[in-house]
């Protein structure tokens, strides 16, 4: 949610900054833009900082910034609009009534209001209906001749969630940047710096990073940086390397980051797994997790909290854990659990699944079960995102970077690392060793089964052109499908606009039947388990209500396929692996009625990837 970029060193900084945002953009597209400080000597009544702001996409403010655009020292902002609507004039950087300083910022300032008061008594005039506008304004205020000190003033009057950069015309190469509740990075290159609030914006020129910790203040020039903490006390910045590599986050010859993330899913998820399943022992260890084998009998019941599609994993996560390692187990909205005095049980496992490691609702969460004295475990994607690092352990899923904003690769490595979970847990209680042997054969099919249920492509595509019209649509699943059901209604509203509930299939008849007519395809989910047969049932309830259906089901299927508008077969898997090969396809079916409704897939509207605001 919004993203950040500064650079300092001897290159022309508008082009890095433009780059970096691009590489931001799936993190707010609203609008974007860039301040440099002009490289003295300035002409005539030219204006020491170059402002550039555009509303819309990256490719705007490219074609708006002159090629040759003198500075090396700037930053850059794209927007995802919380206070203020999108405009121009709303978008960042900000600059003070001097135009001497610019800042931009990520979070949201609470007391913004009190403080615009206070500051335009002062004689400030305020160019944006932005929160964010008032840190230039007092920066400026408390500006004697050093940034980094005037902005450590500022800070002191800040409440709320801030990642901030800032720049100021009469110090040449410097950027000060600030951290609260909103991930910032220093990107530590050869004779340069760069400073980014997420490390794919950094990727293309260093893998030396410094991630900042809350309360922390990070002064750089291109030859040093230097970080303080809320005490104002020297930090020693410990230097991590990132893995990822640059080809990871380009889009190889697909057409969009989120074609390219679904049909990576055999890659991903084998990632998730590799070297974590011990074959002798039909078991799996995760070293991350830091807990004894002692600490891991006295578990007694697991909590994960999670939004969006990293919940729905949870969910699927849950099931598992109760049915299979005999643990009760509940996934609960993060957003929900912070604000209703969640009692914390001894002996609980604490799970904070999140791919971005930095959804505001899941850390605070988090957070609110940690002082309770409970201890919580990450299940991140993101190394060095801030739950993963405040998180009393846990476990990487390693998809890789995702950058469509709807998930789809994260989401079946999160499933990875709770089948692996499941089974070192079940293994302390009643699973046999040879039961263990057998559901390590079955995970290690699944990449395999994951490729051949993306094999349907074509299939789901001529599906998606009959059906991408609809305006309702239900997606429906019983027991270990009914959270995949909720997972394909999300995509296809998340990506297409369209219309959809994800339902308990026998659920429909308390209500959700209502909806069924002719105009309303029902998508069913159905399992190869005793609950097949409760499903078709279902099937037959909504086709006696001349509802169209689309069916997923076991290959080879005959009754499911007669039965049904549309078919589409999966891979034959066991029972409790069926989430694996139903959610691709489900994926698919979203992607192509997008595309058939000429949405942006990778960007849809309104949305941001990482949301770091409650
Ligand atoms: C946003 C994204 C969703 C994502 C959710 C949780 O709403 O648009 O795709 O599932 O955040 O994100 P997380 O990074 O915590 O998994």
């Amino acid at each position: 949610m919004c993203g950040i970029v500064g650079y300092t060193g001897p290159r022309q900084a508008s082009r890095i900054l433009v780059e970096g945002l691009k590489r931001l953009e799936y993190r707010g597209y609203d609008s974007a833009g860039i301040a440099v400080r002009r490289d003295e000597p300035l002409g005539d009544g030219e204006a020491p900082l170059s402002v550039i702001k555009r509303i819309g996409k990256i490719a705007e403010l490219r074609q708006a910034v002159p090629k040759d655009l003198p500075g090396t020292c700037g930053i850059g902002h794209t927007r995802w609009a919380t206070h203020g609507g999108v405009t121009d004039a709303n978008a960042h950087p900000h600059v003070d009534g001097s135009g001497r300083i610019a800042i931009v910022h990520n979070g949201i300032i609470e007391n913004s209001a009190a403080l615009k008061e206070m500051l335009e008594k002062e004689g400030a005039r305020f160019a944006s209906e932005t929160d964010s506008e008032v840190i230039a304004h007092l920066v400026a205020y408390y500006y004697d001749g050093d940034l980094e000190a005037a902005l450590k003033a500022a800070l002191g009057h800040l409440r709320g969630t801030y990642g901030i950069a800032a720049i100021h015309a009469d110090e040449p190469g410097r950027i000060v940047g600030a951290r609260n509740g909103s991930p910032l990075v220093v990107g530590v290159g050869d004779g340069e710096m760069l400073l980014a609030s997420d490390v794919t914006a950094l990727l293309a020129h260093t893998a030396s990073v410094v991630y900042l910790n809350d309360g922390e203040v990070v002064s750089m020039t291109p030859a040093e940086f230097r970080i303080s903490d809320g005490d104002d006390r020297a930090v020693d910045p410990k230097i991590d390397t990132i893995t990822w590599k640059l080809d990871a986050i380009e889009k190889e010859g697909f057409s969009s980051y989120m074609e390219k993330e679904i049909f990576e899913q055999p890659e991903s998820i084998d990632r998730a797994l590799s070297g974590r399943m011990n074959q002798e022992y039909g078991s799996a260890k995760l070293g991350g997790l830091n807990l004894s084998k002692k600490e891991l009998h006295a578990i007694e019941r697991v909590r994960v909290i999670a939004a969006g599609t990293s919940w729905h994993a949870g969910l699927v996560g849950c099931q598992l854990l109760e049915s299979v390692a005999r643990l009760p187990a509940q996934a609960e909205l993060a957003s929900e659990l912070r604000y209703r005095n969640p009692v914390v049980e001894p002996n609980s496992l604490y799970l904070a699944v999140s791919q971005s490691g930095e959804t505001a609702d899941t850390l605070y969460a988090m957070r609110e079960i940690q002082r309770r004295g409970g201890s919580v475990l990450g299940v991140c994607n993101v190394v060095g995102s801030t739950i993963a690092r405040e998180s009393d352990g846990g476990v990487y899923v390693h998809s890789g970077p995702e950058i469509a904003v709807a998930s789809t690769k994260a989401f079946t490595s999160q499933l990875a690392a709770f089948y692996l979970m499941t089974l070192s847990l079940a293994r302390l209680h009643d699973m046999s060793h040879h039961e263990g042997q057998r559901f390590l054969a079955e995970l290690r099919a699944i990449p395999e089964a994951v490729r051949a249920s993306l094999a349907q492509r074509d299939a789901i595509q001529a599906i998606a052109k009959r059906y991408a019209r609809y305006r309702d649509f239900l997606f429906l699943g019983r027991g270990i499908l009914y959270p995949i059901a909720l997972e394909g209604a999300l995509k296809l509203k998340e990506i297409s606009y369209i219309h959809a509930e994800g339902y308990a299939s026998g659920e429909i008849k308390h209500g959700p039947i209502a909806l069924v007519s002719p105009e309303t395809p029902s998508v069913f989910l159905v399992s190869n388990d005793h609950l097949r047969e409760k499903t078709i049932s279902n099937i037959r309830e909504i086709k006696a209500r001349g509802g169209p259906v689309i069916a997923l089901a076991q290959e080879g299927d005959d009754e499911v396929a007669g039965l049904a508008d549309e078919f589409i077969p999966v891979p034959t898997v066991g029972s409790r692996f069926q989430p694996f090969v139903m959610v691709p396809p489900l994926q698919l079916l979203s992607y192509f009625c997008a595309l058939e409704l000429g949405r942006n897939v990778d960007q849809p509207r309104n949305l941001a990837k990482s949301v770091t605001v409650e």
